[in-house]
């Protein structure tokens, strides 16, 4: 995997979420994502940032414009130092909360990505990682 472009963004105020939103955006863009496509980055990328504010206190998110050699994509990853997910099959299959949300983020980012890995840890941290490849054209 070739890294064309990377920036970390902080996530320490509601502030961050819309620009972690707007980076991944105008990279999708880069990247020749259609319009579904970048609707789907743009929305990982505003719920992941949002969690890791949220549940984690704040932390950064790394943006990344990839090639794998034969598509372009973005790599997205969210780092919290927090208190890491208590039940995270159960995070995962949605639907599930510990604020008073729908608890729909992480398992509708999930859905909206090609490559999704969460590391967690109780009462150290989370990492979500995310990919997405523009489709192929040329
Ligand atoms: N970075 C994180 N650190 C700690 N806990 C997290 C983190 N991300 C998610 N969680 C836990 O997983 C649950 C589910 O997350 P999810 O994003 O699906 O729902 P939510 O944030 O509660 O609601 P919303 O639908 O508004 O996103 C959260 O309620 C929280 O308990
Ligand atoms: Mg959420």
């Amino acid at each position: 995997m070739t890294v064309l472009v990377s920036e970390r963004l902080t996530i320490a105020v509601e502030g961050d979420v819309p620009v972690v939103r707007r980076r991944a955006r105008e990279l999708a863009q880069a990247a020749h994502f259609d319009a579904f496509a970048s609707a789907a980055i743009t929305t990982a990328a505003s719920e992941l940032s949002r969690n890791a504010l949220v549940h984690g206190g704040g932390g950064y998110a790394v943006v990344e414009h990839v090639s794998d050699g034969l598509r372009e994509g973005l790599r997205l990853v969210f780092v919290d130092e927090g208190p890491g997910i208590l039940d995270i099959d159960r995070a995962l299959r949605g639907g599930y909360s510990t604020g008073r949300s729908l608890g729909l983020g992480l398992s509708g980012s999930r859905r909206l990505v090609d490559e999704f890995h969460v590391e967690t840890s109780l009462g150290k941290g989370t990492r979500v990682e995310v990919v997405k490849w523009a489709r192929f054209r040329r």
